[in-house]
């Protein structure tokens, strides 16, 4: 299996001698680096997971790779805030478990950079947001650039942002649904990966219909996971092509 994202470094920078030169952000780049220079020679590509909440995509996902014996490292999870039901799941499985209170940073700059931190200690090659509820900064988003992914509830580009279900019924329209997408700047916005559509049923509420679209999200995250880890998702512009192809959308 080929890595997407290696970082690369050269002879010069690799030296222990160079980054006692460089002082401590040269140790830095180099403990990044050599992470994913392991992740590299085994083969194994990595995966960070940011969660605000239950984490039941995040369980789904590591229920799947456990399922079809993915190879691949669950290198950390992090959440906003300790009260993250989510993070019980992952400690049951061993995962690393990380708190980056968000409360105790002045600003969303301060958070981000600190988030951004321990996940390249982490060695990420691929950060999953699932159910994290925070605004990421635009500098965050560049620096994940191409391997940050997030699932929406709801068929996008309609209903972007919060409370999804209620403004599906409200709206009155038959089908709902999920989306996984790369992350890029502008709210719910980037290159769509894949879709999963539900129907709205007669005397649906925000919960039965949440609950539908959950369903969903549980089968089109995992995925869309393994499509980036086999290196089959190609960004055109602000499209996603499956390569081999096969379909993107699911009607469920
Ligand atoms: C999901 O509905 C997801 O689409 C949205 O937040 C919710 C997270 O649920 N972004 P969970 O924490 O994965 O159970």
């Amino acid at each position: 299996m080929t890595p997407v994202h290696a970082i690369e470094i050269t002879d010069a920078e690799c030296t222990s001698r160079s980054c006692r030169k460089l002082g401590r952000a040269t140790e830095y780049v180099h403990k990044i680096a050599f992470r994913v220079a392991i992740n590299y020679i085994v083969g194994m590509l990595s995966i960070v997971t940011l969660i605000s909440g239950r984490g039941s995509n995040f369980e789904a996902i590591v229920k799947t790779a456990q399922k079809e014996r993915w190879p691949v490292k669950f290198a950390g999870v992090i959440a906003n805030h300790s009260a993250a039901k989510g993070l019980e799941f992952a400690r049951s499985q061993g995962i690393p478990v990380l708190v980056v209170e968000h409360k105790e940073y002045a600003t969303r700059e301060s958070f981000d950079e600190a988030l951004i931190e321990k996940i390249d200690e982490l060695g990420a090659d691929l950060v999953i947001l699932a159910g994290f509820m925070r605004i990421l900064t635009p500098g965050f988003i560049r620096h994940f650039d191409g391997r940050l992914i997030n699932i929406h509830p709801a068929l996008l580009p309609a209903f972007p942002g919060l409370h999804t279900h209620e403004r599906a019924l409200e709206a009155g329209v038959q089908e709902h649904g999920a989306t996984v997408h790369f992350v890029t700047e502008g709210v719910d916005e980037g290159p769509i990966i894949c879709q999963a559509s539900v129907p709205v049923r007669e005397g649906d509420n925000a919960d039965t219909l949440a609950a539908r679209v959950l369903v969903a999200e549980h089968q089109i995250y995992p995925r869309a996971v393994k499509w980036f880890l086999d290196g089959r998702l190609r960004i055109e512009g602000n499209q996603v092509k499956l390569q081999p192809p096969e379909p993107q959308f699911f009607k469920l």
